[in-house]
């Protein structure tokens, strides 16, 4: 048992944003971005389990009942794991906007269970607060995938196997390697954008989908960018999620004119992401990204510019003394 005294009372975690599917990997890469992600404050308390979820950037939007909240959900996996009984109120300070496609449940999940973590002094491999923070994720999206949480956790370009333990293989990026994100103000609940593509697709698209990934997976790891380029389509989600997103087509084609190598719906949309090859395309294609939404949606976007190689989920502060 670790001596208690030794341990923080308070813990505070920042998670970052990220890019899921990534075109051709639906539910298995997954990209962290740089500047937005959501921080969770844990601190030890008087009695058992989980005594409080406060929740600010949000509107008031998000459930502060711990059976519904994705941090929560998450803080009580890694209780139930280390088999403790502490209590723990939970702060979480939203900076991913809601139902964005950004995977904002994902990271206040993964911030959740490693502040819970670092607080129990539990020091969980990262395979377990992957686990622990899907189940948090799972509550928001209806659907067991960790393409958003394996990024916001361990950073960069992830590919993430489904399984129990689900795997996590962090993928080389070429060093100049840069995303380029538009958040237009509209947004695309992940239950409903996965409800939508129903149980089974087409032979062919499977092979297109599957020939894909396995293309970028080289492409990565040859630093080949023509094949990265290639493979940076998605048979299988975007064809009937596009609809979904008044613009997309226009904004995804606008992204590759203004000099992206390619470009997709972020996880469910309505974010929209494009690859390019160094900042300087990347600070053209948001601009013609927020325009073309502006034209045809008619509404404003945020937008991100992120090395490939984001950082993940980090301790910011740790407070040890007195319980
Ligand atoms: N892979 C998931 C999906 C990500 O596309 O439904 C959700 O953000």
């Amino acid at each position: 048992m670790p001596d208690r005294d030794a341990l923080p009372h308070t813990v505070r975690v920042f998670a970052p944003a990220s890019v899921s599917n990534l075109g051709c990997g639906f539910d298995i890469f997954g990209m962290a971005l740089e500047g937005i992600g959501d921080e969770v404050v844990v601190r030890a308390v008087e009695g058992t389990g989980i005594v409080s979820v406060t929740v600010s950037g949000d509107a008031g939007r998000v459930p502060t009942d711990p059976a519904r909240n994705a941090a929560a959900l998450a803080v009580d996996g890694v209780l139930n794991r280390l088999e403790s009984a502490a209590g723990v109120a939970i702060q979480v300070r939203k900076g991913i906007p809601m139902a964005s496609g950004l995977g904002g449940s994902a990271a206040s999940a993964v911030a959740g269970a490693v502040a819970a973590d670092a607080l129990l002094g539990g020091n969980l491999d990262r395979t377990a607060l992957l686990e622990c923070a899907m189940i948090g994720e799972r509550k928001g999206s209806g659907a067991n995938h960790a393409d958003n949480a394996a990024p916001s956790l361990i950073g960069g370009f992830v590919l993430v196997l489904p399984g129990t333990p689900p795997q996590m293989v962090q993928l080389p990026t070429p060093d100049d390697l840069v995303v380029a994100v538009a958040h237009p103000h509209m947004e695309v609940e992940t239950r409903q954008a996965r409800m939508i593509l129903g149980h089974t697709i087409p032979l062919m698209a499977g092979v297109q989908q599957w020939g894909n990934a396995a293309g970028m997976v080289a492409g990565l790891f040859r630093g080949d960018w023509e094949l990265i380029a290639r493979c940076l389509c998605d048979a299988v989600a975007e064809p009937v999620r596009g609809k979904l997103v008044p613009g997309f087509e226009r904004v995804r084609a606008s992204a590759v004119e203004a000099g992206a190598i390619g470009a997709g719906l972020s996880g469910s949309g309505p974010s929209v992401f494009a690859l390019c090859r160094g900042r300087d395309p990347a600070e053209r294609v948001v601009t013609a990204m927020a325009e073309a939404f502006r034209d045809e949606a008619g509404v404003e976007s945020d937008t991100v510019i992120s090395a490939a190689r984001a950082a993940g989920a980090r301790i910011l502060d740790l407070r040890i003394g007195t319980r």
